[in-house]
């Protein structure tokens, strides 16, 4: 199956999850890049508050190639406000997600995916969404028992 595995992360902790995905399931990386600079944690609250209560749509920088020919995707993202950042919902509107599989995982400090993977649904038009994946702590089982066996 052509996996994707497409992830935002600020400061790397997500990115190591999408790198460990990789290993587990196979697929593509791609890192999802806005424009904004969040600059520390604390400026980066006010960004992203003011972003979720203005529901804004951001600039991604780059787009993936041959996006069609991916049948599952993995979407990988730091959970901000217990959802996940506007950035995300920014690239999913960039696609036609009709048909495909949607697997979101997320790291975060202790909040689950459930309220992201909520928005995710409504925001993948046609796809399935799969449950969340909270990376902290997933091991390899865990891994391969969410994405149901299926490898690349
Ligand atoms: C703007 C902002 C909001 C956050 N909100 C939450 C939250 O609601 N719940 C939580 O557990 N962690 C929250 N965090 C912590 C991040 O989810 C966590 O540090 C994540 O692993 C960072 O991933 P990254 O290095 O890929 O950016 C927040 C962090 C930021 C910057």
């Amino acid at each position: 199956m052509k996996t994707l595995i497409a992830y935002y992360s600020r400061t790397g902790v997500t990115r190591k999850a999408a790198e460990k995905l990789q290993k587990a399931a196979g697929g593509n990386l791609f890192e999802i890049k806005g424009t904004k600079d969040y600059g520390n944690y604390f400026t980066a609250l006010g960004i992203a508050r003011k972003e979720f209560s203005e529901n804004e749509l951001l600039e991604v920088t780059e787009s993936v190639a041959a996006f069609d020919s991916y049948e599952r995707i993995l979407l990988g993202f730091p959970i901000w406000f217990s959802k996940c950042p506007q950035l995300i919902l920014s690239f999913v509107s960039q696609y036609d997600f009709g048909g495909k599989d949607v697997y979101p995982f997320c790291t975060s400090g202790m909040s689950g995916a459930d309220q992201a993977v909520e928005l995710l649904k409504a925001a993948c038009k046609g796809a399935t969404v799969h449950n969340g994946l909270r990376m902290n702590k997933a091991d390899e089982s865990t891994i391969q028992k969410w994405l149901g066996g299926i490898s690349s």
